[in-house]
């Protein structure tokens, strides 16, 4: 907590909620793109803050049996493939201040698995996903949207270099789940998905530039938040002392 005056000392019917949220930041864009190096560079700029990294992926619909046998068919690049509900209440506990389990979800088996990660509120929250943009109830929660913009072919470079040696997939399989799903998905859904950000990061984690830039930008933001904080319980000490 960064307030000078502890939220403890209020009664806690007195603090006006939205000053209490966190920073919620959303990074979204195409398949390897960079949004987890980027998650991870401004993270580590933020050092000094508490920071809750949410990735959407943990929310991907588990899936059963009759859907495993098929699974060259199943689009796992359509929203659809997500539980964008459970996704949703995750991330209103965290704005609320309350520690969440968020799934465990296994690329290779295509499903959640056991045990959950507990996670605890902080005080910047950063979901990332390749459709965070995508519905606008998650947009609503963003403070600052962030797309990495990074080119087809090198993220398909990327993708088949990952998927064979970390997702247990063939490069075949990756090619023709590439040309069927992923890539008519991302101009589908991910690419008009750009037009809601705030800040678009071309080359993503390569582009130093840009992740100063955000990182200066969300510790002015936490400062004028915690200001509003202090200030906010000055006002109500004061308003005590009134009484
Ligand atoms: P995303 O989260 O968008 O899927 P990642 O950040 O996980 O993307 O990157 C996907 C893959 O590409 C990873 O194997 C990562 O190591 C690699 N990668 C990411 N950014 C770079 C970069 N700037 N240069 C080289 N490799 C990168
Ligand atoms: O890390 P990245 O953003 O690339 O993860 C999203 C990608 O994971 C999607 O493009 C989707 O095709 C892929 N995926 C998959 N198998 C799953 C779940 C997701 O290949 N079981």
């Amino acid at each position: 907590d960064h307030s000078l005056i502890s939220d403890n000392n209020v009664s806690p019917s007195a603090t006006p909620a939205p000053l209490k949220q966190p920073f919620v930041i959303g990074v979204a864009g195409g398949t390897a793109s960079g949004k987890t190096t980027v998650c991870n560079m401004i993270m580590s700029q933020l050092h000094d803050q508490r920071v809750v990294l949410v990735n959407q992926d943990s929310f991907y619909h588990s899936l059963s049996e009759e859907k495993l046998k098929k699974v060259h068919e199943y689009n796992f690049d359509h929203p659809a493939a997500f539980n964008t509900e459970v996704l949703l209440s995750c991330m209103e506990k965290l704005r609320s201040g309350q520690p969440v389990n968020i799934p465990s979800y296994d690329f290779k088996i295509h499903q959640s698995v056991e045990s959950p990660s507990p996670v605890n509120p902080g005080d910047v929250i950063i979901l990332e996903g390749i459709l965070v943009l995508n519905d606008p109830r998650v947009r609503d929660l963003m403070n600052m949207k962030i797309f990495v913009d990074t080119d087809a072919d090198v993220r398909l470079s990327r993708r088949i270099q990952r998927d064979t040696v970390e997702r247990g997939r063939n490069i075949q399989n990756v090619l023709e789940q590439y040309t069927k799903f992923v890539k008519p998905s991302f101009d589908e859904f991910i690419q008009p998905s750009m037009k809601y950000a705030d800040i678009i990061i071309p080359r993503g984690g390569d582009n130093d530039v840009a992740i100063d830039l955000i990182v200066q930008h969300i510790r002015t933001k936490l400062c004028q938040h915690n200001l509003c904080k202090i200030y906010s319980n000055i006002f109500i000490i004061s308003s005590t002392f009134q009484i």
